[in-house]
């Protein structure tokens, strides 16, 4: 695992682009997996600033969301589709049709996990982008979730809603259940880059990369994968240990 601790979270989301921008430049094809959530804002920014800027090209990309919420409109804000849209692809030259997420509003929720898990395997994700919950969750894959898990409908955690919830006008609540790909949907992208900004994410993080890995810190299963960037602001960091984190880590300050 790498682990690079940018200075600000600006940089975090220009060292982020960064990555991207290779991968999308490196790939006829590439299968990008793209991640929601404020941490992401500056990334999609900068990802925006560069095509308008040095005409960085998503032409040839397909674009897989990780989740959505369950019980929100399609054209709803907030639904992780209408923000990857409203803050990243129609302002760049994505193709249409090439962004792809999971419907909410399918007659048969099941059937379309079953239906987007078989699309994200199928695309083989070449770079998944990743954030992390204050509890540790990793796409909506809340503690407790088994390592094998695969695309699904669940219930968010108490915190997971509370923590969201800044994003929702006062008299919405957040929604008590998402469709997420799962933990082996989300292990089996060649490369994963995680990026966490904010002293709330401190200790998550800690856990994730230093602690046991196990299901009560579903982020803790990027220890598994053998492709990882982990990019971080200096809050964000704090709670790693300054010496060696765990062996075989970089950390670049
Ligand atoms: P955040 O969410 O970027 O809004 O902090 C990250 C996550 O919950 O995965």
């Amino acid at each position: 695992m790498r682990i690079v601790v940018a200075d600000d979270a600006d940089r975090v989301a220009q060292e982020a682009a960064g990555i991207v921008e290779r991968f999308v430049s490196a790939s006829e094809s590439p299968a990008l997996g793209l991640a929601t959530g404020g941490t992401m804002e500056g990334l999609f920014a900068e990802l925006v600033r560069r095509h308008r800027r040095r005409g960085l090209s998503f032409g040839a990309v397909d674009a897989y969301l990780l989740d959505e919420y369950v019980g929100l409109d399609r054209c709803d804000p907030n639904a992780y589709r209408s923000v990857v849209h409203r803050l990243f692809a129609c302002h760049v030259d994505l193709g249409i049709g090439s962004l792809h997420g999971l419907d909410a509003q399918a007659p048969d929720l099941g059937a379309e996990c079953t239906r987007y898990e078989r699309k994200v395997r199928a695309a083989s994700i070449g770079l998944q982008i990743l954030g992390i919950g204050s509890n540790g969750h990793i796409a909506f894959n809340e503690p407790g979730t088994p390592f094998d898990s695969v695309t699904r409908v669940v219930e968010l955690s108490r915190q997971t809603r509370g923590d969201n919830a800044r994003f929702f006008p006062a008299d919405h609540s957040v929604p008590v259940r998402a469709m997420t790909q799962g933990i082996a949907t989300i292990l089996a992208a060649s490369e994963l880059l995680l990026m966490a900004c904010g002293a709330g994410k401190a200790s998550a993080v800690a856990r994730a990369v230093e602690g046991p890995i196990n299901d009560s810190v579903p982020a803790s299963a990027v220890q598994l994968h053998s492709n990882v960037t982990l990019l971080l602001d200096p809050p964000a960091a704090q709670g790693l240990s300054a010496s060696s984190p765990v062996g075989g880590n970089q950390i670049l300050a």
